[in-house]
């Protein structure tokens, strides 16, 4: 394992070696040309270490609202900042402005929700390909089930325990039965009567985006601890409908969303 360096102990170590061409200690070339240091990051997938999900859920609303820079960032963020308090380089590398295009599922076209996105972002960095399949899946089939925002965001906001206090109310919740944005907007805006560019609906946003990236972190620690079992159970139409469209059969679909949220089922 190679040794962590802080963000503080990398600028002081950059700052006193700025002539220097390696430090090849710390896996570091360091290059004069404009005083940029090059590092060489660590092989994929990175360390990971357990965080809390509840610090993870407050962050995630707290940066959904950061700079109008949306779900997608927001969630990310709320899973790198802890692991750059936690493991330190090389999350202290990452921007996490890489993830803001999420947005509004993908810059406001409704497709797969932000705060998925940038949670299942995060979980790609320290799960290797098997591993996030498998908790990425898990937490997309949590996402069409889960009532959201949850009682636990609703109960933050009410006693004033986000990081950012937009509004304290209580939102009503609901199952969008799908992983779009749009489809979990719009549903939500039914159910609640808000419009979609009202702040309630902004607000409902980030405390799901807090909500989610907590449950990718809950997911990690599980697995990290070797104790994941998914607990997701699909609903029994899509079954059906792959006896006749899956690969034994007609072979012309590949989806795992629920089939009959957009198509009737025929005879
Ligand atoms: C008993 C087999 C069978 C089952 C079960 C089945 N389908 Fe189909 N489906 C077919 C066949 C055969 C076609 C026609 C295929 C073609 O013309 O290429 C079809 C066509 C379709 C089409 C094309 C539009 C249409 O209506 O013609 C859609 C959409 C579709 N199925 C969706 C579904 C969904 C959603 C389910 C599950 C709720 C489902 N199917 C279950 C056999 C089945
Ligand atoms: C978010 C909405 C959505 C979901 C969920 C969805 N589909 Fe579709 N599906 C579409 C659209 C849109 C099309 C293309 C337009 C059309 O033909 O209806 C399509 C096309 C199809 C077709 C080809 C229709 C044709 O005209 O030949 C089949 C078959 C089909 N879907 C089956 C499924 C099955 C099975 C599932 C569940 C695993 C599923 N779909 C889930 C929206 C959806």
């Amino acid at each position: 394992m190679r040794r962590r360096l802080t963000r503080k102990e990398f600028l002081t170590l950059t700052t006193k070696c700025a002539g220097c061409v390696a430090v090849g200690a710390a896996g570091m070339s360091l290059i004069g040309r404009e005083g940029i240091a090059q590092v060489d990051l660590p092989p994929w997938p990175w360390p990971y270490r357990k965080i809390d999900p509840e610090y993870v859920r407050k962050l995630g609303h707290e940066g959904y609202w950061e700079k109008g820079y949306g779900c997608a960032y927001g969630a990310f963020r709320a899973i790198i900042l802890p692991l750059r308090e936690a493991v330190g380089y090389p999350y202290t590398m990452i921007p996490p402005e890489l993830m803001i295009w999420g947005h509004g599922g993908v810059v406001g076209w409704g497709g797969t929700c932000g705060a998925l996105l940038g949670a299942c972002a995060a979980i790609q960095l320290v799960c290797d390909k098997p591993t996030a399949d498998r908790l990425i899946h898990e937490l997309q089939g949590w996402y069409t089930q889960a009532l959201l925002p949850t009682d636990i965001s609703n109960e933050y906001a009410q006693k004033g325990e986000f990081f950012v206090q937009k509004y304290t109310r209580p939102l009503p919740q609901n199952a969008a039965g799908s992983p779009l944005c749009h489809v979990s907007v719009t549903l939500w805006c039914e159910r609640s009567g808000f419009t979609a560019s009202s702040l309630e609906r902004k607000e409902r946003c980030g405390r799901l985006t807090g909500d989610v990236a907590a449950r990718a972190v809950e997911l990690l620690n599980q697995w990290a601890d070797g104790q994941f079992q998914s607990i997701y159970v699909p609903p029994e139409s899509i079954e059906t409908c792959f006896t006749c469209h899956g690969d034994k059969g007609l072979d012309n679909v590949k989806a795992k969303m629920n089939c009959t949220q957009c198509h009737t089922p025929h005879p």
